[in-house]
This record gives C-alpha cells, sequence and structure tokens, in this order.
C-alpha cells in the first residue's frame, strides 16, 4: 500500500520503518529539514532498539523515503497517518496547532480517495475537527478520517509495532475499515485482535490506558512509601500482589515517578477533558500530586541524609533518560533530581547510555557528563540511579567503592539485594525497602 507518514519522530518514525518493512511503500514528511536530510543520508535521528536495522535496509530497498514536501507525498499516498505532537497547552489541555494545521494544509492538496489517520494522542472529538477541516474544502466522498492510537512503549517501540499486543481502529466508514484490516493484518497473525470501534471510543481507548498505567505507578509509589514506614519490603508486596490473576505482574515497580512525553501529558489532559466536561476526575488529580511527589523522592532522601550539608558535595547520577533503552528526556525524573541537587549547591556527575547529549543540550557545563559509568563515581560523596539501564544490574561493588568517596547509594529503582549490600558495605536507601546501614 501506498503511505504517508507525518511527522517522524519516536512513533511516525517507528510507524513508517515498520509499515515499510511489511512491504509497503512509505514516505515519511517532517517540517525539519536538517532531520530529513539525516534520514536520507541514512542517519536515525533517535535512538531505539534495532530501528537502525530495519530503517537501513528499508530505505536501502527503496520502500522508506524522507522529503520535506507534504504535497509530493499526498500524491502518492492512500492513506496518510498524522504522528505529530499533542504537546501540553497553557492550560494543561492537548495543543491541536499541528494536527488542525496539517488538516488544514491537507484540504487544499488531497486529489483521490485517502484515509487520513490520527495516530497522535489526542482528545475525544479531534478527529471530528480533523474531518470539519477537511470538508471545509474536499467533497467528503475523496477522504475518511480515521482513529488508529499508538500504544507502542519507547526503548522497545519496534518490537511494540510489529507484534502489537492489539490494534485499536475508529471508524464510522466501511471503506475505511477495510483499508485499514488490509494493512494491519501482516502484525496480528499470531492471532491478536484488530478492535474497531467508533472513532471517540478509540480516542478515549488510548487516555484510559496511559491514565491507567500512570493511576498503577503512583499507586504502587504510595504503597511503596507506606512501606519504608511501616518497616515493610514493597518488593516481596508486589510480588504477594502480582501474582494474583486480576493483578498481574506487570507494571507494579515503585520508583521515582513516571516520566516521558506521554504519561504526564495525558493524565493532564485527560484531568482537562474531564474538567471541560463539568466532571471531577478525583483519581487523576491524586495521581499527578502523587508523581509530582515522587519524581523527587531521591533528592528528598539525599537531602535529609546530608542535612544542610548538601551544599558542596558531589552526586553522581547514573541515568538520565525517563526509563532504560532510550535517549529521550521529556519530563525525566532525573531532571528534577538534578534541579534540586544543584538548587541545594550540590556538584552532579552524571552518566547515561544513551542520553546524554540531549541532557549537555539543556544544563550545558553546570552537570558534568561521564564516559561511563564508574567515571562518574570518582570523587563523589554519594551515588544516586534514576533510571535501570541493564549496564547497572550488576555492577563492580569493590570498583564503586574504591571510586566514591563514601560508600553511600540512593537507588531510584531498587536494583540491588539489600543482603548482598550488607555485605558489600554500602549505606543503602532504595525506594519502599529498608535502609542499609
Ligand atoms: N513517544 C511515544 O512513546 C508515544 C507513544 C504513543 C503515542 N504517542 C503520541 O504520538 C504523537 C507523536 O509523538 P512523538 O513522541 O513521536 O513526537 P516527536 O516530538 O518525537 O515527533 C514529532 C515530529 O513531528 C514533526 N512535525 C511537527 N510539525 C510538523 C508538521 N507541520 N509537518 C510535519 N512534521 C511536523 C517534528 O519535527 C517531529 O519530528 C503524540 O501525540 C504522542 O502523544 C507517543
Amino acid at each position: 500500500m501506498k503511505i504517508a507518514v507525518v511527522g517522524t519522530g519516536y512513533v511516525g518514525l517507528v510507524t513508517g520503518t515498520c509499515f515499510a518493512e511489511t512491504g509497503n511503500d512509505v514516505i515519511c514528511v517532517d517540517i525539519d529539514a536538517a532531520k530529513v536530510e539525516k534520514m536520507r543520508n541514512g542517519e536515525v535521528p533517535i535512538y531505539e532498539p534495532d530501528l537502525d536495522v530495519l530503517f537501513e535496509r528499508n530505505r536501502r530497498q527503496g520502500r522508506l523515503k524522507f522529503t520535506t514536501d507534504l504535497k509530493s507525498a499526498v500524491d502518492h499516498a492512500e492513506i496518510i497517518f498524522l504522528a505529530l505532537p499533542t504537546p501540553p497547552g497553557a492550560d494543561g489541555s492537548a495543543d491541536l496547532r499541528f494536527i488542525l494545521g496539517v488538516a488544514d494544509d491537507l484540504s487544499g492538496m488531497i486529489n483521490h480517495y485517502t484515509v487520513v489517520v490520527d495516530k497522535s494522542t489526542v482528545p475525544v472529538g479531534t478527529a471530528e475537527q480533523v474531518h470539519s477541516r477537511l470538508a471545509a474544502k474536499l467533497d467528503e466522498n475523496l477522504f475518511d478520517v480515521v482513529s488508529n492510537p499508538e500504544f507502542l512503549r519507547e526503548g522497545v517501540a519496534v518490537d511494540d509495532f510489529l507484534k502489537p499486543d492489539r490494534v485499536v481502529i475508529g471508524t464510522n466508514s466501511t471503506k475505511a475499515e477495510e483499508v485499514m484490516r488490509r494493512l494491519y493484518e501482516p502484525f496480528v497473525r499470531s492471532g491478536n485482535p484488530i478492535i474497531f470501534m467508533d472513532i471517540r471510543s478509540a480516542e478515549m481507548t488510548k487516555y484510559a490506558a496511559n491514565s491507567y498505567l500512570a493511576t498503577r505507578i503512583s499507586f504502587m509509589n504510595e504503597i511503596a512509601n507506606l512501606c519504608e514506614g511501616l518497616g515493610a519490603d514493597v518488593d516481596a508486596v508486589r510480588k504477594g500482589m502480582g501474582s494474583d490473576s486480576r493483578i498481574g505482574k506487570r507494571f507494579l515497580f515503585p520508583g521515582v515517578g513516571y516520566g516521558g512525553s506521554c504519561f504526564p501529558k495525558d493524565v493532564q489532559a485527560l484531568a482537562r477533558t474531564a474538567g471541560q466536561n463539568d466532571y471531577d476526575f478525583q483519581i487523576l488529580n491524586a495521581v499527578m500530586a502523587v508523581n509530582d511527589r515522587q519524581r523527587l523522592r531521591i533528592a528528598d532522601k539525599i537531602e535529609a541524609y546530608y542535612g544542610d550539608d548538601l551544599a558542596g558535595k558531589t552526586i553522581a547520577l547514573w541515568g538520565l533518560a525517563f526509563k532504560p533503552n532510550t535517549d529521550d528526556i521529556r519530563e525525566a525524573p532525573a531532571l528534577y533530581t538534578i534541579d534540586r541537587l544543584l538548587a541545594a549547591g550540590a556538584t552532579v556527575r552524571a552518566y547515561d547510555p544513551e542520553a546524554m547529549n540531549n541532557v549537555e543540550a539543556l544544563y550545558g557545563n553546570k552537570v558534568t557528563f561521564c564516559d561511563d559509568q564508574y567515571e562518574a563515581l570518582d570523587g563523589a560523596d554519594a551515588l544516586a540511579i534514576v533510571t535501570e539501564w541493564s549496564a547497572f544490574r550488576t555492577p563492580d561493588f569493590d570498583r564503586m567503592k574504591t571510586a566514591l568517596n563514601q560508600s553511600v547509594i540512593f537507588d531510584g529503582r531498587n536494583l540491588y539485594d539489600l543482603r548482598r549490600m550488607v555485605e558489600a558495605g554500602f549505606y543503602y536507601d532504595s525506594i519502599g525497602r529498608s535502609t542499609v546501614k
């Protein structure tokens, strides 16, 4: 099939590449000319595991092309995906400027039947707005608007896209339904469902899913904080809870709060949508308040440990990305930690396998960026772990003790066994477990 993908960020580029991988002809469009030039030259502009191999194969075979010229992509396409940003506006609701702007552009360009697909996360009613923008200049027989929210997780995006748990399609057109079914069938050969529904329900499904996951995280973070006060171990509690099939084992890990480009903005946007409909969505308000507090949990622990003596101390930070296997630092808890430490007069030495360039672009020389995880410890008074990259899971504890001024670890991801830390002789403060001294 002939596809255009407008917006080549974390979602658009993975979408375009994976559709090319199943044999479709894909043109990716972006307004960022420098990015398009890089992609034309074979450079993948983001870090996402396995993306580079698929990108290169499909680019070489001519199934994956890049342009800044929307019109040429529209002329080519039977299906146009909108994978554009929907950042929070000043009042917390999703800013639809990019989506509606492109819809206006498309209304002057489409000249054959085209399915226009909202892949961005957009509030209920957005597809109707896109429809009216297109209908302002186009015959209604020339297009259908479909909602196809994306559920991929950064860090495993390619795998999620190629083997989705489900595909959600919102449409009221049998013609568009057929097009979407043909497109997605190769991705669900093992039997996972393509779920067709009305457009508003599809738009709502994405917000409901993300808000539920964020709720689960905030709930576990509150359980963890209470465990600390009560002398219980949240890891044991988590296993005990998660073995109940009604609860399930996944997504129950406490930590330093959720971050990234999706949960914070999507929870906020759904709460805002509720408010606009005179509904006070109390759980979401609590989820956001809990997360605001939790993302400072490690900084709070460090401040409590040093009291007024934090100024002049050096803290090593392992992990900057909002989660492992990505270079994405949008709303990353590490940034909140850095801000608090710098404000308290501490020095920060940071290491992350993929995200350092992005953080350096924000902080410059206010933070020292190190070439490897052990270098970050050199002369530091303590280590704070914020992102659970695999390389941090079984480190050389002897080497760490030698490099650090004091054997002190604040672990926001519960990477280490408590008994092991007693043996290794660390002061070790983690989330929802006793502090080892
Ligand atoms: N990142 C995720 O994990 C994820 C997962 C599911 C859904 N989503 C949703 O998908 C959407 C896109 O997210 P993202 O993380 O890929 O965003 P992103 O910021 O990484 O990428 C957006 C891209 O769109 C381009 N762009 C902006 N205006 C444009 C225009 N007028 N024409 C062409 N290109 C334009 C930008 O240059 C950028 O390359 C958002 O609604 C997001 O909520 C994201």
